[in-house]
């Protein structure tokens, strides 16, 4: 493998959640065996990055380009993959939305874990009657990719959305996933993401549908500039 990444195209994860990287890397790879996935942590780089914008939209992009800067010196070929998600609860106007990872309050400086959020959402819905939810995932990507020929690169900028009903549960249900899976009923299977395995969430869940049309739109792209023939040293 070469150290600029011009024989392959190396697509960086933008979170340091181990978690995502495990549902991410199955559905990149299989785009294509040019495609390398490594996540931020794999690659020395240990940042956070701090989400100021006012839409799931702009947080996404803004990480995206974030770390496309950080590394289009270090690889040729490379594509920044970055996602943000929120839980939407009708009957609390929206929330946590933005502020689902920050959702339960927390003394200055430190961060709630996903059991906080866990506990102050069922607080929050005490007494409620309507439990319908949503999970919200964007998807935004920018990346640099050989254009037709592999004479040059162009720079791209793309986002996607997915977006799945469900309904938050009395209590925790289940023991896989993270976040708020435990609570998080989906409508159309009567389960919450806990009570799935990884492969089962990852056919239906938000964050997969948001990949699934990045997928397709990225594919688009390399066909459209010939990138699945070759990318072998092409001078840029
Ligand atoms: P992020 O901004 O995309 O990292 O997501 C914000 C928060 O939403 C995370 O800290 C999790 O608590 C929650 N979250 C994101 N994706 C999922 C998921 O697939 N299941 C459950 N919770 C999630």
């Amino acid at each position: 493998m070469s150290k600029t990444g011009r024989d392959h195209i190396t697509v960086i994860l933008a979170t340091g959640n181990r978690d995502k990287v495990k549902e991410l890397r199955p559905l990149l790879e299989g785009i294509s065996p040019l495609i390398r996935v490594s996540a931020l942590h794999e690659l020395g780089a240990e940042i956070e990055i701090e989400e100021t914008e006012q839409t799931l939209e702009g947080n996404a992009l803004l990480k995206a380009r974030t770390i496309f800067d950080l590394f289009a010196e270090r690889f040729t070929f490379m594509i920044a993959l970055a996602d943000d998600t929120g839980l939407e609860v009708d009957s609390l106007n929206g929330a946590p939305g933005l502020y689902s990872a920050r959702f339960a309050p927390m003394p200055a400086g430190q961060s709630p874990s996903y059991k906080d959020n866990i506990n102050h959402l069922l607080h929050c819905m005490s007494g409620k009657a309507d439990r319908s939810a949503r999970f919200r995932s964007v998807i935004a990507m920018k990346g640099a990719l050989p254009s037709q020929g592999g004479e040059r690169r162009f720079i791209f900028e793309k986002t996607a959305d997915g977006m799945v009903h469900g309904t938050i549960t009395f209590e925790p249900r289940g023991d896989g996933g993270f976040g708020y899976d435990p609570l998080f009923e989906v409508d159309s299977t009567g389960k919450t993401y806990s009570e799935m395995s990884i492969a089962e969430k990852n056919s239906i869940s938000h964050r997969s549908l948001a990949v699934q049309k990045a997928v397709t739109t990225l594919r688009e792209m390399f066909e459209i500039q010939n990138i699945l023939q070759t990318t072998s040293n092409t001078p840029v």
